[in-house]
């Protein structure tokens, strides 16, 4: 099968898209017939080998030392099941599904990859393509996750610092449609319709003006980018109010609880409360090129690569 294969860290141009024997599924797995992908911002790092400084060791312990220990990139994906283990019972062939390869030594950007059936995957909502399917798990789960964990009331009044990347682009809409807050959302410029298109009732346009020039007005402040110092960010909440980070709060729950996550951001995209934002579409052949895009930092919702 067809892969995109990192060897060292570094540019773009470190990925090569290369033949790797097909993966065979063990008898609790099911192969994927990879229809759709994306190019990440986590995705970027792991090629670029651009960590938090004091986490080098760490993260050279898991991504590898001297290289890559897991060489094919691709944290999200949405295909096609086309082969099953012996064990598998919960998917036949032919469902098309969703799923996040985080936990799995990620692969998306390959024609094939093999899930465990409990793993983060599940039959893709109806109303998406694939690639929109695969575009909505990652961004989408750490949104919920975050949010869920600021218990927003309705009509509070909610901030999202960092609207419009793949995080903040979800935080929006599940804010505001599933949750019933008062959403303003921190944008540039080129993003403040786009924002408020999501659910915003206000947008900040942080090249212009500065979020906290309001003073104590938000009951919840989620900062999806990690960009403003928390002191900072602090500074716009009411007494009592909750400060989220998409670094600090998105951590994982156990493993049934990842999946019941997935089954949920299914639940409010067949009900039309929430859509991934789509910004641009490569094939596989232009991978570096959709790197490159993703290296400069702006990208709008999310990066798509159509696989077969
Ligand atoms: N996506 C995931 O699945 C996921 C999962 C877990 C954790 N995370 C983490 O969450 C963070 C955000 O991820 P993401 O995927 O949402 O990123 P992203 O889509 O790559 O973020 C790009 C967006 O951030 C905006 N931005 C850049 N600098 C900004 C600033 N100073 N102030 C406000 N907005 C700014 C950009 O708009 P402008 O340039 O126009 O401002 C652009 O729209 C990352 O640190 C990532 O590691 C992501």
């Amino acid at each position: 099968m067809k892969a995109v294969v990192y060897t060292r860290y570094g540019p773009p141009e470190v990925l090569h898209i290369v033949e790797v024997a097909k993966p065979v599924p063990n008898d609790h797995e099911v192969l994927v017939k990879v229809h759709a992908t994306t190019v990440t911002v986590g995705d970027t790092r792991m090629r670029s080998f651009t960590v938090p400084r004091g986490q080098w060791l760490p993260a050279r312990l898991y991504l590898g030392i001297r290289k890559p220990r897991r060489p094919i990139l691709g944290m999200e994906l949405a295909g096609e099941i086309e082969g099953l283990g012996k064990h598998v019972t919960r998917f036949q062939v032919g469902d098309p599904v969703f799923a996040s390869t985080f936990e799995e030594s990620f692969g998306g950007h390959a024609e094939y990859k093999c899930l465990p059936e409990d793993g983060l995957l599940a039959i893709k909502p109806a109303n998406l393509s694939f690639g929109e399917a695969a575009a909505a798990v990652g961004g989408g789960m750490t949104a919920l996750r975050c949010l869920q964990r600021g218990r927003i009331q309705p009509g509070q009044a909610v901030l999202i610092y960092g609207a419009s990347g793949a995080v903040g682009t979800n935080a929006v809409q599940l804010a505001s449609r599933h949750l019933g807050a008062d959403v303003t959302g921190v944008c540039s410029t080129a993003n403040l319709d786009l924002v408020r298109s999501l659910g915003a009732v206000r947008v900040i346009d942080y090249t212009q003006d500065d979020f906290t020039g309001d003073g104590p007005i938000y009951d919840v402040v989620f900062d999806a980018v990690a960009k403003v110092p928390p002191a900072r960010a602090r500074q716009v909440l009411k007494p009592g109010g909750v400060y989220l980070n998409v670094h600090r709060d998105s951590h994982a729950g156990s493993g049934q609880l990842r999946s019941a996550e997935l089954l949920a951001l299914r639940e409010l995209i067949e009900a039309g409360t929430l859509r991934p934002v789509i910004d641009r579409v490569y094939r596989l052949e232009q991978i570096v090129e959709a790197h490159r895009y993703v290296d400069q930092g702006h990208k709008r919702g999310n990066v798509v690569i159509t696989v077969a």
